[in-house]
C-alpha cells in the first residue's frame, strides 16, 4: 500500500474542517491545522514548537499526555466562548508519546444548532420515561376504594394497617371485587409507595414468555430474544411491589421457578450467570379457589404458604348491597368525566332495582350496567329503562328476599292468557307481537319513545308495527 504524503494527509484534515491540534509527550504543539488556527486567529508558524497551553486558553492536552486518559466531549472555554473539545493520548508501543485534540463544536451557535436538531429526540425520551414511570405508579388510593358497609370496611381497615408491613399478600375474591384497586392501595400507602408498583396478569402473558418476563433475560439468551437483553419485571419492581394478579393461572412450572425466587430473594436473567438480589414486596391475587388446587394438585402448596402470609379476603357485592347507592354514585361520577356528562342522577326506583340483583360480575358488572345506561340516557336521570333488560326484567335474584317485588311486577303477565288458537304460526307471532306492544304501551302510559326502548326496538319500527296493528 502506498503511504500518505504529509500534503496529502493535510489536505485531507483540511477538507474535513475538523479543528486538530496534535502535541508531543512534553505538551509541545507539533502540529495544528489551518481550521483550528483560524479558530484562534493565528498561523501554524507561531504555534508549532510552542507549550500548548501558552497557545490555546484552558487546554488540557499537557495534562492528558500525563494521565494517559482521554477526554471526551468536554465543554472548554475560549475567546469568552464554550466549545466541545475531545482529547486523546497517542499511545506507541505502551507508551504515551502524545496526544491529539480535536474541537467539535467552535461556537455555541453550532452547538444550539446540533442541539435543535435532538431537541425533539430528547423531548420524546424524556416524554416516554415519565409514561413509563407514570404506568409504574400505583393509581389508586385508599379514597378510591368505596363502602361503608360493615364488611367491605373491616376488609380495608385491615389491609390499612397490613400495607406498613413487608409480608407477601394473598388477596381474593370474585372477579370485578376491586382486587386490583386494594393492590394499588396498599403499595401507595406503604414505605415503598416512591418505588415501583409492578402489575403482571400471570393469565395475559403466554406461559413460555412468563419466565423472561418475570425474570429478564441476558443478550443473546435465545432466538428472538432483544438485543443486549431484558430487564425482568422482578428487578424493574426492586424496592417496590410485584403485583401477581391472577396467580391461580400460573402453570406449576413457572410456580417452582417463583418460589426459588421468593425463597431466595434473588433472580438469574435467562441465559446468564449474573446473580440480581432483589428486595420486592409481593402481593398476590386470584378469584381462584387456591385451597382447592392445592388439594387438586393444580397449584404448589409451598408456594401457596409463601405468598398466603396475610390473606384480604374482598367481598362480593351481594353481601353488602348497601354498599350499591354510594358505589353507583361514585361510579357515576368517574363515567361523567369519560362521557363529558354533568349531573346525571339516578332514580330511586333504579337504585332499589339495583340493589334486588345479585351481581355475579360484582362491581366491574355494576360499572358496565351504568356506563350503558349514560349511553342510552334521555334526560339526565337514569330510569328503569335505561337498565339492560336482564337487570330490568328480573324480579329478584333471591328466593328467600323479603324485599318488594318491586316496580317491574306491574310489567308482568301471563301470555297464555292471551286467546291463542290453532292457526298458522305467523298469525300467532303477529298476535302476541301486537298484543305485547300494546301492553308495553300501556306500561310507558302511552310514550312511544319508552315503549320502543322497552322492547328493544327503533322508535320507526315501532311507528310502523303500531299502524300495521292499528294500535293507536
Ligand atoms: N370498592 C370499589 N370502589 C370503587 N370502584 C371499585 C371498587 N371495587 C371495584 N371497583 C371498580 O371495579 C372494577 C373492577 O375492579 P378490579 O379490576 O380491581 O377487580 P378484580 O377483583 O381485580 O377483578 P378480576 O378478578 O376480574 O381481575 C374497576 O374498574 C374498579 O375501579
Ligand atoms: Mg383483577
Amino acid at each position: 500500500m502506498k503511504t500518505l504524503s504529509r500534503e496529502f494527509l493535510e489536505k485531507i484534515i483540511n477538507l474535513l474542517t475538523e479543528r486538530i491540534v496534535v502535541v508531543d509527550r512534553e505538551g509541545i504543539i507539533m502540529y495544528m491545522d489551518k481550521a483550528y488556527c483560524d479558530f484562534i486567529h493565528t498561523t501554524q508558524d507561531k504555534v508549532i514548537g510552542k507549550p500548548v497551553q501558552d497557545v490555546i486558553e484552558n487546554s488540557r492536552m499537557h495534562i492528558v499526555v500525563k494521565t494517559g486518559r482521554e477526554e471526551v466531549q468536554e465543554f472548554q472555554r475560549i475567546n469568552g466562548s464554550v466549545m466541545v473539545a475531545n482529547r486523546f493520548p497517542i499511545v506507541i508501543n505502551g507508551k504515551v508519546e502524545g496526544a491529539v485534540g480535536n474541537v467539535i463544536f467552535p461556537d455555541p451557535e453550532h452547538l444550539r444548532h446540533f442541539k435543535n436538531n435532538i431537541q425533539h429526540l430528547v423531548n420524546d425520551l424524556k416524554y416516554l420515561r415519565s409514561e413509563v414511570e407514570k404506568d409504574l405508579k400505583s393509581k389508586y388510593t385508599f379514597d378510591d376504594l368505596i363502602g361503608e358497609s360493615p364488611a367491605f370496611k373491616k376488609v380495608k381497615e385491615f389491609a390499612k394497617v397490613i400495607s406498613g408491613g413487608d409480608s407477601s399478600i394473598l388477596i381474593t375474591g370474585p372477579s370485578g371485587t376491586g382486587k386490583e384497586l386494594f393492590a394499588n392501595a396498599i403499595h401507595n400507602s406503604s414505605l415503598r409507595d416512591t418505588c415501583p408498583f409492578v402489575p403482571v396478569n400471570c393469565a395475559a402473558i403466554p406461559e413460555e414468555l412468563l419466565e423472561s418476563e418475570l425474570f429478564g433475560y441476558e443478550d443473546g439468551a435465545f432466538t428472538g430474544a432483544k438485543k443486549g437483553g431484558k430487564k425482568g419485571l422482578f428487578e424493574v419492581a426492586n424496592n417496590g411491589t410485584i403485583f401477581l394478579d391472577e396467580i391461580g393461572d400460573m402453570a406449576l412450572a413457572m410456580q417452582s421457578k417463583l418460589l426459588r425466587v421468593l425463597q431466595e430473594g434473588e433472580i438469574q436473567p435467562i441465559g446468564g450467570q449474573k446473580i440480581i438480589p432483589i428486595d420486592v414486596r409481593i402481593i398476590a391475587a386470584t378469584h381462584r379457589d387456591l385451597e382447592k388446587m392445592v388439594e387438586e394438585g393444580t397449584f404448589r402448596q409451598d408456594l401457596y404458604y409463601r405468598i398466603n402470609v396475610i390473606k384480604l379476603e374482598v367481598p362480593p357485592l351481594r353481601e353488602r348491597k348497601e354498599d350499591i347507592p354510594l358505589l353507583s354514585e361514585a361510579l357515576l361520577k368517574k363515567l361523567e368525566k369519560r362521557f363529558y356528562r354533568k349531573g346525571v342522577a339516578i332514580s330511586p326506583e333504579v337504585i332499589e332495582r339495583l340493589q334486588q340483583h345479585s351481581w355475579p360480575g360484582n362491581v366491574r358488572e355494576l360499572e358496565n350496567v351504568l356506563e350503558r345506561a349514560i349511553n342510552v340516557l334521555d334526560n339526565n336521570t337514569i330510569e328503569l329503562s335505561d337498565l339492560p333488560l336482564y337487570i330490568r326484567d328480573q324480579k329478584t335474584d333471591e328466593p328467600n328476599s323479603n324485599q318488594s317485588e318491586g316496580p317491574s311486577s306491574n310489567r308482568e303477565w301471563n301470555l297464555l292468557t292471551l286467546p291463542i288458537q290453532i292457526q298458522p304460526l305467523k298469525d300467532t307471532l303477529a298476535l302476541v307481537e301486537k298484543q305485547v306492544i300494546e301492553k308495553t304501551l300501556e306500561f310507558t302510559h302511552g310514550n312511544k319513545l319508552n315503549a320502543a326502548k322497552l322492547l328493544g326496538i327503533g322508535k320507526t319500527s315501532l311507528y310502523d308495527k303500531c299502524k300495521a296493528y292499528d294500535i293507536k
